[in-house]
């Protein structure tokens, strides 16, 4: 029975966070493009309403289910994300479905050292969520590669940076593999799960680097700083492959990520008051910081 509740909470709270951060895949790649390529942008909405479709389903399962801590540990929605989604919309004119939001934000948890256990009916309907998770991560990973592809042969262009694509098609096969072990279908070659800590310290690393990128040339002081958690964490890589002291290497990590966490949420805030020259959408301004609040979640645990 505890399976059964393990395999039903875990991919709940798997499509709570991933499915979000793939609709707002789908919709950040779908703003990159120029008029020559609106038949991609097509394919972006088209993806980004199948996850948003995903999550509102994950949504009406979660009430009373998923585990309280990782509903206040700012990985499923945050306090800017409404705010963040309402100025994106206007900004890009595409419509962000903020009831998703709204309904997230009203979740109830449970406490998960109490006994519970999953009626069959739900187990049923969370193994039909995670086949249909599965499709639309096959199309979505699809679109990523093909994209990277005519990117890398420069016959497309587009705002997002070729390591953005390849950093969020790592984020999309890393929710596969997730989904591929919840339901028993492993190819027995998931790199992806294999070391948990080494996959979210590069993420990390990188949106530092996609932030200092992205920020105006006239922001120095936040430019430095990004630039500083890019190095820190390039160090913590460095160190974590060379030596075999996980518990160190998980503490520094935990207190590396506290600090970049505050700097990401001092960033969506800026954004958001229009304090801060970049061409970050708040959106994604509020997007890295739920990544940090989720690989800090990993480490708590
Ligand atoms: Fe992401
Ligand atoms: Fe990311």
């Amino acid at each position: 029975m505890e399976k059964t509740q393990d395999y039903v909470v875990c991919s709940l709270e798997l499509h709570l966070f991933f499915a979000r951060i793939m609709k707002e895949h789908s919709f950040f790649l779908k703003v990159g493009f120029l008029p020559p390529n609106e038949d991609l942008a097509g394919q972006g909405e088209r993806l980004m309403r199948n996850f948003e479709h995903l999550l509102s389903r994950a949504i009406a399962l979660s009430n009373h289910v998923v585990c309280q801590n990782v509903l206040d540990s700012g990985e499923i929605v945050t306090e800017f994300t409404d705010l963040a989604e309402r100025q994106t919309q206007r900004l890009s004119g595409t419509f962000i479905d903020r009831r998703l939001t709204a309904r997230a934000m009203q979740l109830k948890g449970r406490d998960c050292g109490t006994d519970w256990s999953a009626p069959p009916m739900l187990t049923r309907q969370i193994q039909q969520l995670n086949r249909d998770g599965l499709q639309f991560l096959q199309r979505l990973i699809a679109f990523k590669e093909g994209l990277l592809q005519r990117i890398g042969s420069c016959n497309l262009f587009t705002s997002n940076y070729p390591l953005l694509i390849e950093h969020i098609l790592r984020e999309a096969r890393l929710y596969r593999a997730h989904l591929l072990r919840l339901e028993g279908m492993e190819d027995g070659n998931k790199q992806e799960l294999r070391d948990s800590e080494l996959f979210w310290n590069q993420i990390m690393m990188e949106h530092a680097l996609f932030i200092r990128g992205l920020l105006d040339p006239s922001e120095d002081t936040l430019i430095q700083s990004a630039d500083n958690f890019a190095a820190e964490y390039k160090r913590l890589l460095a160190a974590s492959s060379a030596a075999n002291d996980r518990i160190m290497h998980s503490k520094n990590a935990l207190a590396l990520t506290e600090k970049f966490r505050d700097f990401k949420r001092a960033g969506v805030d800026g954004i958001e008051k229009c304090q801060i020259r970049s061409i970050i959408l708040p959106l994604l301004a509020d997007h890295v910081l739920r990544e940090a609040n989720h690989y800090i979640r990993l480490l708590e645990s």
